[in-house]
Parts: C-alpha cells; sequence; structure tokens
C-alpha cells in the first residue's frame, strides 16, 4: 500500500488540503473548470480580478504566444463585484475547496469599496489584492511599484477586512523586497509572489506592436527563473507567509517554489494548454514527496541547505 502524504499547509490561518492554488485570471471563477477536474482536488481557487463595477476589458487581440511563454492585455474584465456575490459565489460555496477573491480598483477608495461587499458574502476565505494597478487619482503610478502607495491600500483594505488579507506583489520594480517590507509593514497577512512582468510583442511586417494595447504581461515557464528568484528574495526578507507563482507547470516546480520559501503555490497559464494543471501538479507534488521520502509536505518549505543561501 501506498504511504500517506500529510499534504495539508496552512496560509495566514487558512487551512488548505494541498498548497497548489488555481491562480487568478486563468481559471475564470472556478466554475468553468468544474466539467474539467475535481475542484475539491485544489487547495483553493483565486478567482478573476473583481472591480467595483463590470468591465469589459481591452479590445481583441489579448493573448500572444511568446517563446515558452504568453503576453496578455486581458484589460481585467470581470462581472464585477455585486454579480459575483450573486450569480458566482452561490455555487461556488457547494465545493470544499478554499476561495479567495482578487481585488483590483484604481485608487485606493476601490479596494476598499470592494473589500466592504465582499465582506457581507459568506464563503469567501480571504483576498488576494492585485497592486499591479494605475492609481489613476495620483498621476496613474502603479500601486505596487511604489512602497507607500503599498503600505497605504494595504492599510486601508486590512481597516475594513475581517478575513485574511494577502498582497500579490508585482514583478516590475527594482527592489521587490522594499514592496514585500512595505506590505507586511501595513498589516498583511501573506503576499503572493509574481503577477506578470511587463512585455511587448511587435508585428515585423506591419511595424505594429501585436496587441492594440502595446504592452501585455508576460506569463508562463519563460518567467519561472526570475519568479523563483523573487519568491526566495521576498521570503527571506519578510516573516509573512509567501504564496509562490510564476511558470509552475509541473509538481517538480511547485516544490522548488516551496523550497525557495513559499508556503503554497498557485498554477496560472499551464491551465491553458492542460486545464487540469493545478490538480495534476498536486498529484505530482505528492509522487515526488513519497519517492523522496517526505512525509509532510509543509517542511518542504523554506528547506534550501544553508550552505546553499
Ligand atoms: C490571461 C491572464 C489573466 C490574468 N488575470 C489576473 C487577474 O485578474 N488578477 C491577478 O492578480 N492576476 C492575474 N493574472 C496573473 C496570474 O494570476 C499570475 O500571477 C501570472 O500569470 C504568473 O503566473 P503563471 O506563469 O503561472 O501564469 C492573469 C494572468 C493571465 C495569463
Amino acid at each position: 500500500m501506498e504511504s500517506r502524504i500529510d499534504t495539508a499547509v496552512e496560509i495566514a490561518g487558512i487551512r488548505l488540503k494541498n498548497p497548489v492554488i488555481a491562480a487568478s485570471g486563468t481559471f475564470g471563477y472556478g466554475l468553468e473548470f468544474a466539467q474539467l477536474l475535481d475542484l475539491n482536488a485544489l487547495g483553493a481557487i483565486v478567482v478573476k480580478g473583481l472591480s467595483r463595477a463590470p468591465m469589459l476589458g481591452n479590445p481583441a487581440p489579448r493573448l500572444v504566444e511568446t517563446a515558452a511563454g504568453m503576453l496578455n492585455a486581458i484589460g481585467l474584465q470581470n462581472v464585477g463585484v455585486d454579480a459575483f456575490i450573486e450569480e458566482k459565489l452561490p455555487p461556488l460555496r457547494k465545493f470544499s475547496t478554499a476561495i479567495f477573491a482578487n481585488i483590483f480598483g484604481n485608487s485606493t477608495e476601490d479596494y476598499v469599496a470592494v473589500t466592504e461587499r465582499l465582506e457581507a458574502a459568506e464563503g469567501i476565505a480571504g483576498y488576494e489584492i492585485n497592486v499591479s494597478c494605475p492609481n489613476t487619482k495620483q498621476g496613474g503610478m502603479i500601486f505596487g511599484s511604489d512602497p507607500s502607495l503599498t503600505h497605504e491600500v494595504t492599510a486601508a483594505i486590512k481597516q475594513v477586512a475581517r478575513r485574511p488579507v494577502i498582497v500579490k506583489l508585482s514583478p516590475n520594480v527594482t527592489d521587490i523586497a522594499l514592496i514585500a517590507r512595505a506590505a507586511e509593514d501595513a498589516g498583511a497577512d501573506g503576499l503572493s509572489v509574481v503577477n506578470t512582468l511587463l512585455g511587448m510583442a511587435i508585428d515585423l511586417e506591419a511595424r505594429r506592436p501585436v496587441l492594440p494595447n502595446i504592452t501585455g504581461g508576460l506569463s508562463g515557464p519563460a518567467i519561472k527563473p526570475i519568479a523563483l528568484r523573487m519568491v526566495y528574495q521576498v521570503a527571506t526578507a519578510v516573516k509573512i507567509p509567501v504564496i509562490g507563482l510564476g511558470g509552475i507547470a509541473t509538481g517538480r516546480d511547485a516544490l522548488e517554489f516551496m523550497a525557495a520559501g513559499a508556503s503554497a503555490v498557485e498554477v496560472g497559464t499551464a491551465t491553458f494548454w492542460d486545464p487540469t494543471a493545478p490538480a495534476r501538479v498536486a498529484k505530482e507534488m505528492e509522487a515526488w514527496c513519497r519517492a523522496n521520502g517526505v512525509s509532510r509536505m509543509a517542511t518542504m518549505t523554506k528547506s534550501l541547505r544553508a550552505e546553499d543561501r
């Protein structure tokens, strides 16, 4: 008989049955995938980013394939927080998987307003705050590229949130540890590392950018080494738990992120070529632990040997 592996992990007081979380924006509202895989096999689901009002997003094309990755300029299309609560949350409550609401806005007040609406709803484990958005009230600076803006928005959300607040950091910064500490100082309960890297694709013959938006967010295996480095830097800079993501496609990838310091992981772009990727990654992690004599998966977190650091 196969030995039993304890796959449970804890993030900011939330117990997950395994460390694998479906990332925001690549798994819809979760429900779209219920026919393709058992949602109960996932540690958690982060839903598509939610704003105060519904948003249609950018014009097409919004996706471009790149070497080992993908550029997207979806433009944060979503049904809006009210429709999420009324239409998506009730069927999601039937699953035993933790649901994280991903929140974004163009001002601190927007973030707070969305959080307040979600606070009144049942069936949400915690919040993931997407700070890779411009603050249109203050010159369009990206919240997550400035420590004081990151601090401001995190502290304001913490004032109204009784559920754990995970701040999802932007990789488009010079010193990610500085931003991580600003979020921690403001009371963040955890950090997700990282969002997409700003990139661009060009149609050479047409002499035009491929995306009408000109730039897009790069994701997928192409960004994995960068994301891994940032998880390592953040995990050594803060005391709060870190969720690692960026290019994870296999159980080995996920366990590398845990070794670098992540307590849990998210799988995003991999679901584009394998819709069952988050469940498969969880199974592959368990198989690796069994083959390598690791009986409790949580012990993989920060397991890099000291002499290698
Ligand atoms: C099509 C698409 C839509 C995304 N939408 C969101 C979003 O709404 N909110 C968010 O925080 N991150 C969003 N992301 C970022 C992913 O959650 C993730 O941070 C990033 O893609 C890196 O992980 P990956 O390489 O596993 O995809 C999106 C990514 C993609 C590819």
